[in-house]
Formats: C-alpha cells, sequence, structure tokens
C-alpha cells in the first residue's frame, strides 16, 4: 500500500513539538518507530531526524483510520495530521513525553519489511550486519547525532577560519603521487593507457603551491585516501580539515590551530580548553610517556633506571646497555595483586612491540619478581626506592634499544592504565607534540626516512649538524594530541630550493628521481616562495574522540572495514572486460580469498 500526501504539507518536526504547542493542528511525517495496540487504543511512536514523537488511536477515531492503524508495523512510513493534546502518562524518558498527537488523518507512504535488526540506540546486532545495512543503522539516533555532531564541526571549521582570513579553495582528486608515505589508490588513465593518476593520500603539496600562488591563508574540509592497514582510527577514506598560511612560524600555525579546536569543544561540549596548550618536545614525549602521542590523563611515567640496572649482574640489563640501549621502568600502582595471569598479560603487550621479555618485581617485604635470584634485597630497595614503589606495587621493566624499550612501554602504560580502569572518556586532556626528528632510520630500507615529509623544515639550530649527524636533526613539525591519539599534524615548509635539494639528498633522492616525483614543486620554487606552514586536523577523529565512539567507523555515514571493503555495495567490485579493455588493463587472476565478514570489524 502506498497513500498519496500530495493535498498534505507537513507542518514540524516530530522532536520539536513541547507542551506550549498543545491544540495545535500539525502534520507530520517520518517512520514508525513502535506500535502497539492495546484493544482499541493504538500507540504509534513516530519517529524523524529530529526526535519521536507518541501517535494516539482511539476507539473513537474513524473505522478507516483504526482499520489502518492495525496494519502499521515499525518502519513503515506514516503522513499523520492531528491535534497535539497533553499525555495523561507523560513519559519523562522522551522530550516530547509530556504531550501526544491525536491522530485525525493517517496515511501509510510506504511499507517496510522486518528490517534484520530493530533500530534503536543499543546496537544490540553485529557490526558486519550493521554495515550491511547501513541505511537502517543510520537510522538510529545515535548514529544521527554522530552525523549532526559532525556536520557542526565542519560548520565552526568553515566560519572559524573564514573570520581568521582563510580561504577555502578545492584541490584535485585526480592528481600525482603525494608524499604522505602510504600507498597511493591509482586511477587508470584511459586517455593515456598505462598512465595513472594517484587520488590525494593529502593536498599536501597542492597547498604549498596555493600559498606560492599568493593565496595566504588556505583552508580546505579535503578528502584523502591512504591504501594502508585499517585500525579502529583509520580509515582509507577520511576527511582532513587542512591548512596553510604564509609568512608565519609554528608558534603562528599552532596558535590558530588550538583557538579552533578550542572553539569546536565549547561550541559542542561547552567545555572550556585552557590555551595555550601545553607543548611537549618529542624527545620528552618519549622518556616520558613512551610515545609521540602521549595520554595526559593518567600518571605512571616511563622511568630510566638503566643507572640502577647497571648495578645488577643480570645478563639481560647488561646486553641491552652494552648494546648502546638503556633499561626503563613503569611503576604500577596496586598492581601487587594482579595475579601471575594478569602480569603475564602485560609482558605479551611489550612482546608485541618486539621487546625480547618484561621482567618485574612486587618491592613487599617478602618479594615477588621474575629474576628475584639476580637481586639481593638491597637491590630491590634501591630500585624501589628509584621508582618511587612501595610494597603494594609492580614494577615492570624493559631492557632494550630506544625504540622498543619505549614502544613496549608505551603500551604497557595504556594497557596497565585501561585495566586500572583510570582512563575516563568524558575527560578531554590536549597537548602539543614538538620538536621531531627530521629523520627516522628504517630497518626495512636500510636508509632515513622522512618523519613527516620531505619538505618539513628542520630546525635552525640544527642546519649546521644536517649532514654530520643526520640521526639527531629536529624539525619544525608539531603533533596536536588529544587523549592520546593524533588528532592533526603539521610543520613549516622548507621554502628555499637548495635546502631543498640537501633534504632530497639525504633522503636518498638523486637529483633526477627528485625531479621526477617533485619536479613541478621544484620548478615553481624557482619563481618566489613566501615562507609557509601548516597542519590538517583529521576530522573523523575529532569527531570520534568528542563524541566518546569507539571506531571512527561511528561517525562516518558510510565507512569501509578491515579488507578497505564497503559491506553494503560489495565495492571494490569486479568490472566488465570490456572496461578493462578501453583503459589498456589485463586481468591477473586473483591473488585474495573471500574473508568472512565478521571478521571485518574487529579493531
Ligand atoms: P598527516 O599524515 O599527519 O599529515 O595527517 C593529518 C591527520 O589526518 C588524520 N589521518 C587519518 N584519519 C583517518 N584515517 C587515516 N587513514 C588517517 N591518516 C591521517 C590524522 C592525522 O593527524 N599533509 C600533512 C599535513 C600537513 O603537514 O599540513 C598530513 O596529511 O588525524
Amino acid at each position: 500500500m502506498s497513500e498519496s500526501i500530495l493535498d498534505m504539507k507537513r507542518t514540524d518536526m516530530c522532536g520539536t513539538l513541547r507542551e506550549g504547542d498543545v491544540g495545535k493542528e500539525v502534520t507530520l511525517m517520518g517512520w514508525c518507530h513502535k506500535a502497539r495496540d492495546l484493544g482499541g487504543l493504538t500507540f504509534i511512536t513516530l519517529r524523524d531526524r529530529s526526535g519521536e514523537i507518541q501517535l494516539v488511536i482511539t476507539p473513537d477515531s474513524s473505522e478507516q483510520i483504526r482499520s489502518k492503524a492495525s496494519k502499521i508495523r515499525s518502519e513503515f512510513v506514516l503522513a499523520v495530521k492531528g491535534k497535539v493534546a497533553l499525555r495523561s502518562a507523560p513519559n519523562d524518558k522522551m522530550p516530547t513525553g509530556k504531550i501526544e498527537i491525536n491522530v485525525e488523518d493517517l496515511r501509510i507512504i510506504s511499507e517496510s519489511e522486518t528490517p534484520p535488526f530493530y533500530i534503536e540506540d543499543e546496537d544490540t546486532a553485529n557490526e558486519s550486519l550493521r554495515l550491511k545495512y547501513r541505511y537502517l543503522d543510520l537510522r538510529r539516533p545515535v548514529m544521527q547525532n554522530n552525523m549532526i555532531l559532525r556536520h557542526k564541526i565542519a560548520k565552526s571549521a568553515r566560519d572559524y577560519f573564514d573570520e581568521k582570513g582563510f580561504l577555502e579553495i578545492e584541490t584535485p582528486m585526480l592528481g600525482k603521487s603525494t608524499p604522505e608515505g602510504a600507498r597511493d589508490y591509482l586511477v587508470p588513465s584511459r586517455v593515456k593507457q598505462g598512465s595513472f593518476f594517484a587520488l590525494p593520500q593529502s593536498p599536501q603539496l597542492y597547498k604549498q603551491l596555493l600559498m606560492l600562488a599568493g593565496y595566504d591563508r588556505y583552508m580546505q574540509i579535503a578528502r584523502c585516501f591512504r591504501d594502508e592497514d585499517l585500525r579502529a582510527d583509520r580509515q582509507p577514506e577520511f576527511t582532513q580539515m587542512d591548512l596553510e598560511m604564509s609568512f608565519v612560524d609554528c608558534d603562528d600555525v599552532m596558535e590558530v590551530t588550538e583557538g579552533f579546536v578550542a572553539r569546536v569543544f565549547k561550541e559542542v561540549l561547552d567545555i572550556d580548553v585552557e590555551l595555550p596548550l601545553k607543548r611537549i618536545p618529542w624527545i620528552e614525549a618519549m622518556n616520558r610517556y613512551g610515545s609521540d602521542k602521549p595520554d595526559l590523563r593518567f600518571g605512571m611515567e616511563l622511568q630510566d633506571i638503566s643507572e640502577w640496572a647497571k648495578t645488577i649482574d643480570f645478563v639481560v640489563f647488561k646486553d641491552a646497555i652494552a648494546q648502546g640501549g638503556l633499561v626503563k621502568a613503569v611503576v604500577i600502582p596496586g598492581g601487587a595483586s594482579f595475579s601471575r595471569k594478569e602480569i603475564d598479560a602485560l609482558g605479551e603487550v611489550c612482546k608485541t612491540y618486539k621487546a625480547k621479555g618484561m621482567a618485574w618485581v612486587v618491592p613487599a617485604q617478602t618479594a615477588r619478581g621474575s629474576f628475584l635470584k639476580f637481586l639481593k634485597p638491597e637491590d630491590i630497595s634501591a630500585l624501589a626506592s628509584t621508582v618511587g614503589a612501595g610494597a603494594d606495587d609492580l614494577i615492570c621493566i624493559v631492557a632494550d634499544k630506544f625504540k622498543v624499550v619505549h614502544d613496549s612501554l608505551g603500551q604497557l602504560r595504556i594497557a596497565a592504565a585501561q585495566k586500572l580502569d583510570l582512563i575516563k572518556k568524558d575527560d578531554f586532556k590536549l597537548c602539543w607534540v614538538t620538536e621531531f626528528p627530521m629523520f627516522e632510520w628504517s630497518d626495512e630500507e636500510g636508509r632515513f626516512m622522512a618523519m613527516h615529509h620531505p619538505f618539513t623544515c628542520p630546525m635552525d639550530e640544527d642546519l649546521d649538524h644536517l649532514e654530520s649527524d643526520q640521526g639527531n636533526v629536529r624539525s619544525k613539525a608539531y603533533d596536536i594530541v588529544l587523549n592520546g591519539c593524533e588528532l592533526g599534524g603539521g610543520s613549516i615548509r622548507i621554502h628555499d630550493r637548495d635546502l631543498q635539494m640537501r633534504i632530497f639528498k639525504l633522503l636518498g633522492f638523486s637529483e633526477q628521481s627528485a625531479q621526477e616525483q617533485f619536479g613541478f614543486l621544484l620548478d615553481a620554487f624557482k619563481y618566489g616562495v613566501p615562507p609557509h606552514g601548516g597542519l590538517a586536523i583529521g576530522l573523523d577523529r575529532f569527531v570520534m574522540l568528542l563524541t566518546g565512539a569507539n571506531s571512527i567507523r561511528e561517525v562516518i555515514a558510510f565507512p569501509k572495514v578491515q579488507n578497505s571493503s564497503d559491506l553494503m555495495t560489495d565495492a571494490p567490485a569486479p568490472v566488465a572486460e570490456a572496461q578493462l579493455e578501453e583503459l589498456g588493463i589485463k586481468h591477473v587472476e586473483a591473488s585474495y580469498e573471500d574473508d568472512d565478514n565478521d571478521n571485518l570489524v574487529m579493531d
């Protein structure tokens, strides 16, 4: 059945009516959330984007209305005309709970099959089912709120940056490979067979060229594409709030960015963020938190115990120190009560991050630990006083190279905080991490790589040892970090062609390969370059953190799953041979196996 509503015009949205509207004649349209027939008296909850309201059909209603009402099931689309009335039994849980609509005209616009899951806030359905029927999942009020919040943040960005004199300028989707470091998504050219566009990993090069072109203060809400392994905070296509400014240094970009972040916190959550945000140099973040995106909501900082370890005759410590590594500890308050199994689980966290193992001690009267036979009682008390641990605490120790010690203890710190329930979702701690290393050694590649990207400007103080001490050059790069998540990152760029060529050389580019990859940028650099810098905030991550969602999939209308596919449309999908032929592409036997959908939404 599908009834015409040509003679009806919606007057109000369901969730906006209140007590003050009593007596008003309204026309509403929406979905039936629930229909209950109490023998002659039918209650229907009507839902639209703004909320829900109760409709009542009484034994006094016309026979035609009562008969139609008896057919209505969940998710039918209805149009209704009626009068707003006070409810005899108010429902405090509904914003419209004091009123109801006495139905005078009722039309069934569209029927619905029984949906595969019930449309309600609690996600009772598994995520792969929700994603297959995403259009139903998106009807859930919690998802609608996420989308509304996302819209508000995007609007707030446009307003804020407009007020600050930024111009929104679009950059191409079909472009050349950019240097963000992930794998590109490629688009074959039909006209130039064998050649490919790369979808942008970010608008990085274009926004730098816009600065060169004199469009000081650019912003864009930009779609980015990166073919990389997915995690809870990563999608193959995502959105950045991207900006670039001319004639600036780090402070200017950071100031304008934190002003924006603070404004969103105020507008969306009514939280006052204290500015300026704390700035932590990268080396300090690593040393204290074992992470370049420290979660500042709890303590348990890493402590260097190398000096103490040197006094212990334990080969694991001795070897690590002899090989230029170090020994560090994390004290878990109250951790003495952990069972052996719980302590082993923390050891496993360390092993995931390449530690060979985790040593531990409980410095109680009768000490417990994994390497007690190497420790005299005075060693244990010296350790306890060095790290400030008591008899109730657990001291976890990793000895290894810098990266392994920090990665593993940094993750252990988070795992322990989760276990002790120290992380509160509605507590927000922001900071900047600055002075990143310019280069990062890659064992895989056997060479230094750019930690941010090759256009990042080294710190002036470190220019003199660029070639002689590459590992210790810091850059003018900065990340804004919210609750242990990298919300955004950026840098001041190199605007001097000679310095750019020096950096390319240090990154192993020959003059020719640099020219091949970034020739258009290098050519542009011949024509007057303003000093410039910028940053990009991950919009999806920002919305995820503000809504307390567990994954960015919850704040993206149509997200992808683990293997980068879309469970609703089944994209990517094979295409017709003729289409491939036209593009000059030959098909090779598929080299993947079909995945089990339920395994595709685990993080
Ligand atoms: P970067 O690569 O650090 O910098 O990216 C900036 C921010 O984008 C978000 N982000 C992602 N969000 C979801 N899924 C992903 N796969 C993903 N990758 C990145 C993060 C990150 O902090 N062009 C530079 C910016 C600049 O230098 O101005 C850039 O893209 O929140």
